[in-house]
């Protein structure tokens, strides 16, 4: 007895270290993103910049290499494993890092942030797919909530070392930096073990034993492995197949997920903090824009500990409601609703607060754990890849639209058009959102294939 309780804990620290080191995908994702807040004025004096466009080309170059990379992300979790694809990731973030901070020209810039972004997107979608796949059911939300945590910690991260090196313009070590972490990932991962789940898939049983013995109790592995074995029975499918009657309702829901997750306006907060709390009234308004990077961080904790207990539908819940009541609140602030004469600069800002506190918890990490959970092991690939490109389409269209919709409908409204789209994911969650806590990766697959409804993939299987 003591001997099983002492290998199940020694399973759990090994899937602590597997996250941990998969994850510092997540901290580069965030830092890539983040870097170029602080990076783009002092670069842009460098090279001479005068046109916005250009500038609005190294800023959008990571998003539009992000969706290249999510368009890729299937192909090559399928083709070279989930392992392997990490690995592929972390050398390009080691090349984009490179080329953009020992950039010659503009050019060079762009090129090395659009590897960079392909390195994001490709991560973006293998790395949640990894976690899912090596972890025990009772704890694979928390598990996979931490390449979320990890994404937080890197934009917070990059906020940070923006403040250090702001003072002598040093562009090249802002993005420098992200060589440490691109570099420890590489490594990490060669030791690590692949997915016990693609191995069945490939044929490789009993490297997929193995590695099943490491991460839970001796006498769960064989019916892990046999449940997956049959998994593995239903035929391999590609696009087509997705796009039939029974999976399409699958992509669907993932794929809104990530249109809600972006609609929410969250990045307008960090692509344009400053901006926002300009117009709240703030003086300094740099400084104020730590502390919606901070709060996302130690929310997000919060989130990893919760998901297992309140499930993916009790967060969204909580998560929508919340960010609509803060967007309402924030919008009618800045339209100068709340004081009488102008925003109330304290108002906005703890609206904006308490909007990354119920984002944090919720809405940060759920898309990424629902995508990894809902689509069957021969489709797996396929359809988390085809749900990334919703998280890289829509956080472009987003962050390109925000600066226009502002100055014509007003920042205030546009904030308001954000919760109107938390409001219909409230219906969204109450209408089709699965709740997977808990359930073995198998039997939601199971009443897949029973013909149940998607809002009841999570049901216990009827033996
Ligand atoms: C989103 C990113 C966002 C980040 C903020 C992620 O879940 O996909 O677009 O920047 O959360 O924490």
């Amino acid at each position: 007895m003591a001997g099983q309780s002492s290998r199940s804990e020694a399973g759990m620290v090994y899937v602590v270290v597997i996250s941990t080191v998969s994850a510092l995908a997540g901290l580069l994702f965030g830092f890539d993103t983040g870097v170029i807040a602080g990076a783009l004025e002092p670069l842009a004096h460098h090279f001479a910049v005068q046109s916005e466009f250009t500038k609005e080309l190294i800023v959008a170059a990571v998003t539009l290499g992000a969706l290249g990379g999510a368009i890729c992300s299937g192909k090559a979790s399928s083709r070279l494993g989930r392992k392997h694809s990490i690995i592929l990731s972390a050398l390009l973030f080691i090349a984009g890092t490179l080329c953009t901070s020992l950039a010659q020209s503009v050019l060079m810039v762009v090129a090395g942030r659009l590897v960079m972004g392909f390195a994001v997107g490709l991560s973006a979608m293998v790395v949640p797919m990894y976690l899912s796949e090596v972890s025990p059911p009772s704890i694979r939300g928390g598990v996979v909530f931490t390449f979320q945590l990890a994404i937080t910690i890197g934009i917070f991260a990059a906020y940070v070392i923006n403040s250090i090196y702001a003072e002598n313009e040093n562009w090249r070590w802002m993005f420098g930096v992200g060589i440490l972490p691109a570099l420890l990932l590489f490594f990490g991962m060669l030791r690590l073990p692949e997915s016990p789940r693609w191995l069945v898939l490939k044929n490789r049983t009993e490297e997929a034993r193995r590695v099943l013995l490491k991460i839970m109790a001796v006498e769960k592995t064989e019916a892990a492995l046999n449940s997956i074995k049959e998994s593995v029975q239903h035929p391999q499918g590609g696009l087509r197949e997705l796009f039939s009657k029974r999976f399409l309702p699958l992509v669907a829901i993932a794929f809104t997920l990530f249109v809600l997750q972006q609609l929410s306006g969250i990045n307008t907060i960090f692509y344009y903090a400053p901006t926002v709390f300009k117009e709240a009234g703030f003086s300094d308004p740099v400084m104020v824009s730590l502390l919606p990077a901070s709060v996302n961080v130690a929310s997000t904790v919060l989130g990893i500990w919760v998901v297992d207990r309140l499930g993916r539908r009790g967060l969204a819940y909580i998560g929508f409601a919340g960010m609509a009541v803060c967007l309402i609140l924030l919008g009618a602030d800045l339209n100068g609703m709340v004081g009488g004469h102008g925003p109330e600069p304290l108002v906005s800002l703890v609206s904006v607060l308490c909007y990354i506190f119920f984002f944090a918890i919720s809405l940060g990490g759920v898309p990424y754990i629902v995508m990894s959970e809902l689509f069957p092991l021969t489709l797996r690939s396929v359809g988390m890849a085809t749900a990334s490109c919703a998280n890289w389409g829509f956080n472009f269209l987003v962050s390109l639209t925000f600066l226009t919709l502002s100055s014509t409908l007003g920042m205030g409204t546009t904030f308001w058009l954000y919760a109107c789209f938390m409001v219909l994911g409230l219906v969204f969650t109450y209408l089709f959102l699965p709740e997977t806590k808990g359930r073995r990766l198998e039997d939601i697959e199971a009443n897949l294939y029973a013909g149940k409804r998607p809002r009841n993939l999570g049901d216990p299987v009827q033996q």
